[in-house]
């Protein structure tokens, strides 16, 4: 079709949807709408309540496609890696939330993220099903050397792409499922997102978390000035739309009063138990309207279509413990003193919230200016925003885990920092953000950041140093129990050959199939990194703790004994001695003496350990 003939049908589409918009699906005509629209008695094909879309198959497909990808430890790019147990894993967040799959299985208390909106100029991540993931992971997580990925990676999705909400749908709904499964059975989820996509979230997550898990809507008012050069509305509130793994388990902590709301608070008669503020002595509902006198003669009835709230008993307390307010003429309408020290800790949080308690857009963006990283990047969340969602759901007594996996600049660790700081907390983060280049013409770009995973690593290492700088001198750091650092991780292919049973289409193939796996390691395998495969691949945890002695490394003191250097009669008794519940090894340690294999296995049968050799 030439230029010419494409505009005329364009046209046509255009005189179409004027008169017909209902019949248009992604900017396509849905003939099955156009039919009814076109008074034809048709029975649509799929007659029941559900969200579906363009590659909603595709979508689930890639969800169930396993990994062969791995986490590698960067020790030189983190702060304190020996004892911290905040993470920060750089790479694309589908097959990370994959590799995490089995250690991080029911252990995440909260989960902020703030997806691109689908604005029609984000760039978002093609999961190209089809395509094989060892070129898929060469492509998105090691393009080149330094495991950048390139643009190729990712695409604009315009609005008038074809598959705009699709596309958004795609990338949204195979993550979404992953992280149900991290979540505790008493965890929350917290997603920003805005008009482009509030609705169609709504109903994804309706599907991944159940309808009955929906918990709110918070509409979060993220700029304080009105656009007046907007068309029609000034778009002043972004949406947070809230769910619990089961709601039933979930239980929210007070929100803490704000300085506004303690301002209501006076002590302007002195009274022993501190601050109070008036409050009413009569209800809406009840049964009582009998008139009650007080110890300085005067009588109160309560208003006409009220009820008294207390009983005489509790009446006369009041009164006789100077908690009755009669204005400071002691002549006015009586009320009763309510004691800041009685009322709730903190308030029952609402779904409006204000700039004034959760912060706002330009806030954000003054927070990274005074880290020195102004214009770095654009569009962060306040750290008031993701503190105030972390101080209703999280504990500062019970090492809560947290995670983003969209997380930008790190706004997340930021707040979970800051909080611990405030409240001797110890919860416990995990970032997960990809290295996607910076423009070449941004600032982030010109001051040395070539990826956005550069940028939240070198916030969180300001961040920790700001709090470091601003104790100094105030208390002792070596007993300080904040946690002031975190672990890089780096998503990389696996330290193991893949099996690449697809590609076996003859004896020959299948033969040098089965000389390559002979060892099954790769041969730049770094110990250290296989030792970290291991540990994922066993369930455990990136941050267990690891120590190396004679040979073997010890994981969570005796849980797994891991062998990877050499394995001898010595290390045979040593671990039968110390009994760990496993032994995992390497088959290339053996050196191909099954004799010696063979009553190692028997050996360990014998001291009840279980061995697993790889
Ligand atoms: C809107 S930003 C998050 C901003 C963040 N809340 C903050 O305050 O800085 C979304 C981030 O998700 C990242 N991202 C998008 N798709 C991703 C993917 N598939 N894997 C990992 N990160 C991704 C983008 O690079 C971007 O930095």
């Amino acid at each position: 079709m030439d230029g010419k003939s494409l505009n005329v049908v364009e046209e046509k589409l255009n005189d179409l949807k004027k008169i017909l918009p209902e019949v248009f699906s992604e900017e396509k005509i849905d003939w099955e709408k156009l039919k009814a629209a076109l008074g034809e008695d048709i029975e649509f094909r799929e007659e029941r309540y559900h969200l579906n879309w363009a590659g909603k198959s595709e979508a689930f497909r890639a969800l169930q496609t396993p990994t062969t990808a791995t986490l590698i430890p960067d020790k030189e790019e983190s702060v304190n890696f020996d004892n911290t147990e905040n993470l920060f894993i750089e790479g694309e967040n589908l097959e990370v939330l994959k590799v995490l799959q089995k250690s991080y299985f029911g252990k995440i208390k909260m989960i902020y993220i703030d997806p691109p909106y689908n604005t029609g100029n984000d760039f978002i991540y093609s999961d190209k099903f089809a395509e094989r993931r060892e070129d898929y992971l060469k492509r998105s997580g090691t393009k080149d050397e330094n495991g950048m990925i390139t643009r190729e990676g990712l695409f604009r999705n315009s609005k008038d792409s074809g598959h705009y909400h699709s596309n958004w749908l795609s990338m949204m709904y195979p993550r979404l499922f992953l992280t149900r499964t991290l979540l505790r059975e008493d965890g929350v989820i917290f997603v920003s997102v805005d008009d482009n996509e509030v609705h169609n979230l709504r109903m994804l997550m309706n599907e991944v978390f159940g309808e009955e898990n929906f918990v709110a809507n918070v509409v979060w008012e993220k700029k304080y000035t009105r656009s007046n050069d907007a068309k029609w509305f000034s778009d002043n509130h972004d949406h947070i739309l809230v769910y619990g793994k089961n709601k039933e388990n979930l239980k929210f902590n007070l929100q803490p009063r704000s300085e506004e709301q303690l301002k209501s608070y006076h002590n302007p008669d002195n009274h022993p138990k501190g601050k109070w503020k008036a409050t009413p002595l009569h209800a809406k509902s009840g049964t009582n309207i009998t008139p009650y006198t007080f110890k300085n003669g005067i009588t109160w009835s309560p208003p006409t279509g009220t009820y008294r709230r207390f009983n005489d008993e509790t009446m006369r307390k009041m009164d006789y413990n100077d908690e009755i307010w009669f204005g400071e003429n002691g002549k006015q309408i009586p009320q009763r003193k309510s004691f800041l020290v009685d009322v709730k800790e903190g308030v029952t949080p609402i779904t409006i919230w204000k700039y004034k308690e959760a912060g706002h857009n330009h806030e954000a963006n003054n927070e990274i200016k005074e880290l020195g990283l102004t214009g770095i990047f654009t569009n962060p969340k306040p750290t008031k925003l993701i503190k105030l969602m972390n101080q209703l759901s999280t504990n500062n007594l019970t090492n809560d885990i947290i995670i983003d996996f969209f997380s930008g600049s790190c706004t997340t660790a930021h707040a979970v920092l800051d909080l611990n700081k405030e409240d001797g907390g110890n919860r416990k983060f995990i970032m997960v953000q990809m290295p996607e280049p910076c423009d070449e013409r941004s600032e982030a770009y010109k001051a040395g950041y070539k990826t956005i995973a550069e940028i939240g690593k070198e916030r969180i290492r300001r961040v920790i140093n700001k709090i470091k700088t601003e104790d100094e001198g105030k208390f002792d750091f070596a007993k300080s129990k904040q946690d002031l650092g975190f672990k890089v991780f780096k998503l990389r292919q696996s330290n193991f050959k893949i099996w690449r049973s697809d590609r076996i289409g003859s004896k020959e193939e299948l033969l040098r199939q089965m000389e390559k796996h002979a060892d099954p390691l790769a041969k730049e395998a770094k110990i250290e990194d296989i030792l970290y495969e291991l540990l994922l691949k066993s369930g455990k945890e990136l941050t267990s703790e690891i120590e190396y002695k004679d040979g073997i490394f010890w994981i969570n003191k005796n849980e797994i004994a891991v062998v990877l250097e050499k394995f001898d009669e010595n290390i045979m008794k040593v671990v039968i001695t110390s009994k760990p519940e496993k032994l995992i090894t390497l088959d290339r340690l053996f050196q191909n003496n099954d004799q010696f294999k063979t009553n190692t296995s028997l050996q360990m049968k014998d001291a009840g350990i279980e061995m697993r050799v790889v």
